[in-house]
């Protein structure tokens, strides 16, 4: 795990390697204008595939998908609602840390709400917010919190893997809930303020519905 860490901080240093590959991204971006998140009204081709998802998640579990969108879906701007499925998410962990090996049912069941939690939020940051960042230019961010998404989902995975009552599971745990608790610092201290304020009210308000739609359809 330390290794993991390791890694992840020498990537962030690698400032050098991180403007590069910014750079590149950037001449990439350059040569393709089209953009669902261009704000003269562009976003036609994601609505489309919203809609068509949409229809598609309406005949599957319409009911179910609105009492619990009602009951974790929370009310305010797109960054308040992210902060607030942070809470929630962060509490989650700490009901799983505060368990005992005996409690295997308990634990599967913490890790069961856990998984489907953080599915939702990185659907909504990942269909929505990392690409409007990625538009706005903040590539390398938006790339960073990404990557972060894919080592949670690596704890996932390993958790799933896991007896409840494995000797390293506490430990397991806690070093997921550190790099959460990290990747949410960076969310919430610096780079969803920091977008929020170079948006005008119009395409803030974009971004809040756009998350709310994705959060329905994934709840
Ligand atoms: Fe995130
Ligand atoms: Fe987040």
């Amino acid at each position: 795990m330390a290794t993991r860490t390791q890694n992840r901080s020498s990537k962030r240093s690698s400032t050098n390697d991180r403007s590069r590959s910014s750079s590149d991204r950037n001449d990439r971006s350059n040569g393709n204008k089209r953009s669902a998140f261009s704000w003269g009204g562009e976003a036609g081709p994601l609505i489309a595939a919203g809609l068509a998802g949409a229809a598609l998640g309406l005949a599957a579990n319409y009911g179910r998908k609105f009492v619990t969108q009602a009951v974790s879906g929370i009310s305010g701007d797109w960054d308040q609602v992210l902060a607030s499925e942070h809470d929630m998410t962060l509490a989650v962990f700490d009901k799983m840390l505060a368990t005992d090996p005996s409690q295997t049912w308990k634990r599967s069941m913490l890790l069961m709400q856990l998984t489907h939690m953080l599915g939702k939020h990185a659907h909504e940051e990942e269909m929505v917010v990392y690409p409007a960042l990625r538009e706005a230019d903040q590539m390398v961010e938006a790339d960073e919190l990404n990557g972060e998404h894919g080592y949670m989902k690596t704890f996932l995975f390993e958790l799933s893997q896991m007896d409840a009552d494995a000797s390293d599971w506490l430990e397991t745990v806690r070093n997921f809930r550190d790099l959460v608790a990290e990747h949410v610092r960076m969310e919430e201290d610096q780079v969803f303020p920091a977008f929020k304020r170079s948006l005008d009210e119009e395409q803030n308000a974009k971004i809040t519905a756009l998350v709310n739609k994705e959060g329905f359809w994934s709840a």
